[in-house]
């Protein structure tokens, strides 16, 4: 893969940020040598890695034709873990899921874990374990997105995958998914720090409309929430930026060794969230008792795909949701300063998203996973899971 190579990066403390890398050329050789601008990172060496990138695809209720397409795009190295929280009654979407999912694995032999988030055995795996942060007040896993991801970050450590990668399950584009882990794996091939995440932003969001596809460049949300992270990053660094393009990145991937010690939100503010702790963490010496994340840097790829990202379309409830939880994030992280809060709050209102008297929600934060007995956890699951799939090749 020919990308634009890393040459410019924020530093905030050890967190460094890059400035977005497009994507020039999908499939290179070791021979096709790159410049100084650009960066080849090899398909030998991709495929080399893929191995290592267990893709979690975390679902709830979606068309079955997107899913089969997004399993189908995976690379067959990679092994793939499903965290679906679909419907189990009227009708039984999941039951359709894994018939989808062990006839797949009948044409593919790919390496497969599947999961329902509320299955109980799930719950009680957390329970053996110690850690409550992930579950409701009836002692089940909550419903939400960030949850899901969590559940797949324990089940890649405990494969012994050494990143972890996320694909939404509602894409339209297999080849698209096919690409993103490419990406992945080419920003871990890029890093030289063990803490390391790679952000992809999408060339173009299509919408349909009534001249037919309408190629559209940025999202409504990731607009607002780019626009408040660098804000953030600004008035943290005293240096204004524009360099944050992924704020709310669906589609991203990091190490184990950084998800590990990294705290969760619930739900979709997670991927803002991921950014304000780091900067909040690392941003500064001493803040935090892992000097050797310090020592390396965390380093935090940005690219952009060459395909256009088309996913289902979740109505104006769900965008509304989606700002006022990933703006939540940044209003209330400590780095935030009065006059960036009021600007957060004055765009909330101009918007009619909150009310004169109200504030973005604060985020509901997971611990980090790392103290976590996963060996435990893993045969916990084992044992009173009904509903964990698990296909070796
Ligand atoms: N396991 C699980 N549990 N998965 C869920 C849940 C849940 O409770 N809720 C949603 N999902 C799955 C969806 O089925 C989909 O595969 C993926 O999470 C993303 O959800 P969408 O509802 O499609 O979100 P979106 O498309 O509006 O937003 C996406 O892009 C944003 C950036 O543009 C998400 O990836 C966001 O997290 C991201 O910020
Ligand atoms: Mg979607």
């Amino acid at each position: 893969m020919l990308l634009e190579a890393p040459v410019y990066k924020e530093l905030f403390g050890a967190v460094e940020i890059y400035e977005v890398q497009k994507v020039i050329k999908l499939d290179t050789q070791t021979r096709d040598v790159g410049s100084f601008t650009v960066t080849n990172v090899p398909r030998e060496d991709i495929y080399r890695t893929l191995e290592d990138i267990a893709i979690v695809v975390p679902m709830r209720n979606e068309k079955l034709q997107l899913v089969d397409g997004v399993l189908k795009a995976i690379p067959h190295q990679c092994p793939i873990i499903i965290v679906s929280n679909s419907k189990r009654k009227g009708p039984n979407l999941f039951k359709q899921e894994v018939d989808l999912v062990k006839h797949f694995y009948n044409l593919t032999r790919s390496r497969i874990i599947m999961v329902h988030q509320k299955d109980m055995g799930v719950a009680e795996a957390f329970r053996e374990v110690g850690y409550t942060d992930i579950l409701d007040e009836n002692g089940s896993v909550r419903s939400g997105k960030g949850e899901g991801m969590l559940i797949g970050i324990l089940l890649a450590k405990a494969i012994g995958a050494k990143y972890v990668g996320f694909v939404d399950a509602d894409n339209y584009i297999p080849g698209s998914v096919n690409e993103y882990v490419k990406d992945y794996a080419a920003g871990f091939l890029m890093s030289e720090s063990e803490y390391a995440m790679v952000r992809l932003s999408w060339r173009h969001k299509p919408k349909v409309s009534t001249k037919g596809l309408y190629f559209r460049k940025w999202g409504r949300v990731s607009e607002i929430t780019n626009r408040y992270m660098n804000a953030l990053f600004g008035v943290a660094t005293n240096f204004e930026t524009s360099i944050i393009v992924t704020g709310n990145a669906g589609e991203h991937a990091m190490s184990i060794k950084l998800a590990e010690i990294m705290p969760f939100s619930t739900g979709y503010s997670i991927e803002p969230f991921e950014l304000v702790y780091l900067f909040e963490t690392f941003g500064r010496w001493g803040e935090d008792p892992h000097t050797d994340v310090y020592d390396q840097g965390v380093e935090v790829f940005q690219i952009e795909t060459l395909n256009p990202h088309l996913h289902e379309d979740k109505g104006q409830e769900h965008v509304v949701n989606m700002i006022l939880s990933s703006l939540g994030t940044i209003y209330h992280s400590r780095l935030a300063t009065d006059s960036l809060k009021s600007q957060i709050l004055k765009e909330l209102r101009l918007h009619g998203l909150l009310g004169e008297n109200e504030e973005p929600p604060s985020p509901r934060v997971m611990a980090p996973i790392e103290n976590i007995d996963v060996k435990r956890w893993m045969e916990t699951l084992e044992d009173n899971a009904e509903t964990l799939l698990r296909f070796e090749v």
